[in-house]
């Protein structure tokens, strides 16, 4: 089972499950990008997400990486508490805090993580910024991924805002004529750390 497959049977719901056609309209994301990404369900990796809301990414995550550690951050606790009512494994930690913060990224450790995803302001600054602070607490040859950026201008201004030294490629992954709806924000950048 591929991680399309199985989002088409997870009852968890946010943007991000595209269940063609079925159901709310969401990204294209597990079709144009996460499919490929996330293809080794059973690799032991370190997941951070920044942006909680109601924890269901979260359970998406504990759900597919089985033998991985899922990380959460979000600025509002109340997000937080409501992902912690949803059965998530002890594999998961979630923590209240400003993701754009120095002080807060310096809680974790560098070079800890295979993948952040960046889902929190939406603010093209802090989309911006997420990345330079970010890096240094992802592995060599780990993902910081960016996503719901407004449109190429500013999905290219993440890419150039990005430190050199600290990547090895980008990608613009533009999946906003994917379905057979048009969402204006359908946009993700992939950054390799070196
Ligand atoms: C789109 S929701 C996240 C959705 C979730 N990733 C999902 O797919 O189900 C965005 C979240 O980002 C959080 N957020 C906004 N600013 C933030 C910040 N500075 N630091 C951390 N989280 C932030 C919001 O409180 C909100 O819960």
């Amino acid at each position: 089972m591929n991680f399309v497959e199985f989002l088409e049977k997870t009852p968890y719901y946010t943007s991000k499950v595209y269940r063609y056609g079925e159901g709310p309209p969401a990204h294209s994301y597990a079709p144009g990008y996460y499919v490929d990404a996330f293809a080794d369900r059973y690799a032991p990796i370190n997941i951070l997400e920044i942006g909680i809301y109601n924890g269901e990414s979260m359970r998406i995550w504990d759900d597919w990486f089985v033998n991985g550690n899922i990380y959460g951050i979000d600025i509002d606790c109340t997000s937080v508490d409501r992902a912690n009512e949803r059965n998530l494994s002890n594999r998961v930690q979630l923590f209240c805090g400003d993701a754009y913060s120095q002080e807060v990224v310096d809680t974790f450790e560098d070079n800890f993580f295979d993948f952040v995803i960046e889902d929190g302001s939406h603010r093209p600054q802090d989309q911006c910024n997420a990345v330079n602070l970010w890096l240094p607490k992802i592995k060599s040859g780990g993902k910081m991924i960016v996503e719901d950026l407004p449109g190429l201008d500013i999905a290219e201004s993440v890419v150039n805002f990005a430190d050199k030294s600290m990547i090895s490629s980008s990608k613009i992954f533009d999946l906003r004529y994917m379905k057979d709806y048009y969402w204006p924000d359908d946009i993700l950048v992939e950054l390799v750390k070196i």
